[in-house]
């Protein structure tokens, strides 16, 4: 069976009203990166650090999927070929729209982390500097969520999955954050057909065999429908 991995970035939930990154307006313009998604910057104040996350999730669990996540769920279910999604996004509207096999290479908002012995849960709506481990006790909780500098996660998964993909896809994502922005490069070196989908090029573009143009919400469900014609 044909594998097909597709990864997304912040442009597919944009219609879902939850903010991109560095378009106009964009979370880093509103928000010091190096404050709010880095391990020092966790250390330094971990209160501007929760707070920034429970704004995120408070946001990201009132979005619904749109129709380019319905798209691809649509894409998974009619089981033609074998399809992987590997999300940098850390919100869940790939498995609210019916996914199944997501890969947050970012780790997610709805869960949570202990900076002190790594112990995982499900994250409450609102964390605080104050909340204890349930695994170890100790005050140092944090988003379980990628920041600058750390490592992704399911690497070696998503490599395996690039070198054995005949089609490799990006949608929202501006090709500026590694090792996401080489993926089209390792798919294409191992003979996949690679297609690009975006609002506008990002700094990816020229990687790809085809290039989409338009709003997630457009351009996939018009690409998955030509798929599975
Ligand atoms: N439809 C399609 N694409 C869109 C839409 C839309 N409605 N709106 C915006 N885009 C595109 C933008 O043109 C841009 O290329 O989505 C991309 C968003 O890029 P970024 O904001 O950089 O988001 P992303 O690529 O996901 O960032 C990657 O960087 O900050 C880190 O960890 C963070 O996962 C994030 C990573």
């Amino acid at each position: 069976m044909e594998k097909i991995v597709i990864l997304t970035g912040a442009g597919i939930s944009a219609e879902s009203g939850l903010g991109t990154f560095r378009d106009a307006g964009g979370l880093w313009q509103r928000y010091p990166l190096e404050d709010v998604a880095t391990p020092e910057g966790f250390v330094r104040n971990p209160a501007l650090v929760h707070e920034f996350y429970n704004a995120r999730r408070a946001q990201a669990a009132a979005a619904r999927p749109n129709p380019a996540h319905l798209a691809l769920a649509r894409l998974e279910a009619a089981r033609r070929a074998e399809v992987l999604i590997v999300t940098q996004n850390v919100d869940a509207l790939h498995e609210a729209a019916g996914s199944r096999n997501v890969l947050h290479m970012h780790g997610q908002l709805a869960r949570a982390l202990c900076h002190a012995c790594g112990w995982r849960w499900e994250a409450p709506a609102a964390m605080s500097p104050r909340d204890a481990c349930p695994g170890c006790g100790e005050a140092m909780t944090r988003p379980d969520v990628v920041w600058f500098g750390e490592i992704p996660h399911g690497m070696e998964r998503i490599e395996a999955a690039l070198v054995g993909a005949g089609l490799f896809a990006a949608i929202g994502t501006s090709g500026q954050v590694w090792p996401a922005a080489g993926f089209a490069q390792l798919a294409s070196a191992a003979g996949a057909h690679t297609v690009e989908l975006n609002l506008e090029p990002s700094a990816a573009s020229a990687d790809f065999d085809e290039f989409r143009q338009g709003r997630a919400s457009e351009v996939v469900p018009a690409w998955v429908a030509e798929l599975l014609d």
